[in-house]
């Protein structure tokens, strides 16, 4: 549409109009009877949207380099609206091991429960998905890199496998934003998106977006997304639509950010690991390198070991990160991933806590001087409560 268009935007405003609405109306007995008529774009009722919501949906589509795409309350949503659009009792649901908690939660409390066979599989296991595929299997589930431990996934490979055998697959592409990988160009299914991170930015507003092109699994998709009642208010897509506005300045800032802060994280002494895809020294490198075009601003750090307690001395130290879960907004967060959550995976990289770190828009050094200052009262509290833990 054009700015000017006086006709159908006659106040000609460079900023999208918030459309509200929970029904349309019609003019005549025979409009509402062949209602149909207005399809496929839904416009019959509220849930499926106004048109801000089309609006912010198409510009997400023109992102991933897809056709269509579908808004939901939330990224969580996104994942399960998906999975319940396509999977019924008596299918086989591969589910990587690294995937968002929230869907292998769905799907091991709910789906399993209601017939689905749910399998939890290796994150790097890449080629050899092939052999964990049935004939019921419908669909996997994939991440890269994987949330909180960082695996990287060849997703090229497992597509390649997936297509071949007739099953479908879904990716949880939050981390890289299609500004850095887009699913559906590396024959993914289905490129999900929590909009809550990235896309908003702002740590103001909870959505998700599920891309695709096939025009039948949009119809599959929009009605599951309508019957399940996962309807967006369009204040909410009208700040994801401000927020993809500087989506592409706040990530090139984030990402190099991030970088320089990992790589300074990686030569620190108290710091055992860090799990970031984009530092050579990640068994996930040459995969990222290959397929992804940038690096996210999440990473993960594993701290030398000490009992819990003593992680409040790092995280109580830190005058710039709040503590907190989510990511992916102008304010850097951290938080905290206990030892037992990683013990009770399945194929979890590690037995040790979790530190997880969103870069924000904050000057780096001013970072680096923070994290500095808290990883040296780190080291004085394991010392006091070990005094063998000097030195490392
Ligand atoms: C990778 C990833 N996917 C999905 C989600 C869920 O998004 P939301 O918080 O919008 O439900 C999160 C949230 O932390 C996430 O980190």
């Amino acid at each position: 549409m054009s700015f000017t268009d006086h006709a159908n935007n006659p106040y000609a405003s460079l900023s999208p109009a918030v459309w509200r609405g929970s029904t349309v109306v019609f003019d005549t007995f025979e409009d509402f009877v062949g209602r149909k008529s207005r399809q496929p774009d839904g416009y019959s009722y509220g849930i499926t949207g106004t048109p801000t919501t089309r609006g912010l949906e198409q510009r997400i589509a023109d992102l991933e380099h897809g056709k269509h795409c579908i808004v939901t309350p939330s990224g969580a949503s996104a994942l399960m609206t998906t999975v319940m659009g396509f999977v019924r009792s008596g299918d086989h649901l591969l589910i990587s091991d690294s995937c968002y908690g929230a869907l292998k939660a769905f799907a091991h409390n709910w789906l399993a429960r209601l017939g689905v066979e749910v399998e939890f599989y290796p994150p790097t296991i890449d080629a050899g998905i092939e052999a964990l595929i049935k004939p019921n299997t419908k669909m996997i589930c994939l991440e890269a890199p994987g949330t909180v431990t960082m695996e990287m996934q060849d997703i090229d490979t497992i597509t390649a496998i997936a297509r071949h055998r007739g099953v479908m697959t879904m990716m949880d592409n939050t981390w890289a934003s299609p500004l850095y990988f887009r699913p559906l160009e590396h024959g993914v299914d289905f490129s999900i998106e929590a909009a809550t991170k990235f896309f908003g930015g702002h740590s103001d507003v909870l959505m998700g977006s599920i891309s695709m092109n096939n025009a039948d699994d949009y119809a599959t998709l929009r009605e599951t997304q309508s019957t399940l009642g996962q309807s967006v208010s369009p204040e909410d897509c009208f700040l994801v639509m401000r927020g993809l506005d500087t989506l592409k300045v706040r990530l090139a800032e984030q990402c190099r950010s991030s970088l320089k802060i990992a790589r300074w994280l990686e030569a620190q002494p108290m710091v055992q690991q860090v799990l970031f895809p984009a530092l050579e020294s990640h068994p996930g490198h040459a995969i990222w390198r290959e397929q992804f075009d940038g690096n996210g601003c999440l990473f993960s750090i594993i701290l030398q070991p000490a009992p819990e307690a003593t992680f409040g001395a790092f995280f109580n130290a830190l005058q710039h990160f709040p503590i907190g879960a989510s990511w992916g907004g102008t304010h850097s967060l951290i938080a905290y991933y206990p030892a037992s959550q990683q013990q009770t995976r399945n194929f979890s990289p590690t037995e040790e806590p979790i530190v997880r770190i969103s870069i924000g828009l904050e000057d780096p050094d001013v970072l680096i001087a923070d994290l500095d200052r808290a990883l040296r009262c780190y080291e004085l509290a394991r010392i006091q409560v070990h005094p063998g833990f000097q030195g490392g």
